[in-house]
């Protein structure tokens, strides 16, 4: 088996999202064995996508941008399984995934299909269903109103069965020099690596572990006033 993790953020390899990331890939190699190779998008050249359609009608399959776009894309094609591992920003992903995900048109072919929930798709549109992994963190202690894009974009792109960790509240896990903080990240790691290895078990997260990682770290109330320093 491989795994991908694709990381895109300004904190580079301080990012918290690729910390959690990293959690639940431990989790995931203790069953599989399967050691992910990490690829900072900030670090790749990644041209976006030109609109041009060659990639349906002249080459078919294939970008005409000779950049690293292309040779991530074969990546993604031989890999089992992908994390996308982004902070979610100004409601979205980051600009450095955003050109990336574009970039995976190759993937998709030009006739209109209709989904089985009577949506009008393209082939490829959600064929990978179960590959793609998204992990993302944000600061608001809220999934939903919040990480809504995001979430609905993965699963219509890659599939209604993609699992998603998205860890509100997130500013959390960085309050760890406080002790009264360390249980609080210590109980939410935990969880992502129960996670790792339940996926790595049998390509979901069970209900249980799930529910814990939809809720904030820390109580909404104590996060919130601590943020606004009451
Ligand atoms: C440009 C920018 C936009 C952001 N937008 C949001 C947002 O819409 N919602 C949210 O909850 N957090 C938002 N955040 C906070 C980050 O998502 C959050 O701090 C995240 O955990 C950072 O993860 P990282 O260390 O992996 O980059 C934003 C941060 C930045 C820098």
């Amino acid at each position: 088996m491989s795994t991908l993790i694709f990381t895109a953020s300004g904190h580079g390899k301080h990012s918290l999202t690729l910390k959690l990331a990293r959690e639940f890939a431990a989790g995931f190699a203790e069953v599989t064995g399967d050691e992910p190779d990490v690829i900072d998008l900030y670090k790749k050249e990644v041209r976006p996508c030109k609109g041009c359609l060659a990639c349906w009608y002249k080459t078919p399959g294939k970008c005409v941008i000779d950049d690293d776009g292309n040779k991530l894309l074969n990546k993604i094609r031989k890999a089992d399984h992908v994390i996308w591992a982004a902070p979610l920003y100004v409601f979205g992903f980051p600009s450095e995934m955003v050109k990336m995900i574009d970039r995976m048109m190759p993937n998709i072919k030009p006739d209109i299909t209709y989904d089985s929930m009577g949506r009008a798709t393209h082939p490829g549109i959600g064929a990978e269903n179960g590959k793609h992994i998204l992990i993302t963190s944000g600061a608001f202690p809220q999934i939903k109103g919040n990480f809504d894009g995001m979430l609905f974009q993965v699963k219509r792109l890659f599939g209604e069965d993609t699992a998603v960790i998205a860890c509100c509240a997130s500013t959390t896990m960085l309050l760890g020099k406080k002790d009264a903080f360390r249980p609080y990240i210590d109980s939410y790691m935990q969880a992502l690596h129960q996670a790792g290895k339940e996926y790595g078990s049998n390509g979901k997260i069970s209900e249980e572990t799930q529910k814990i990682l939809d809720q904030p770290p820390m109580p909404e109330k104590e996060y919130v006033d601590f943020v606004n320093r009451k």
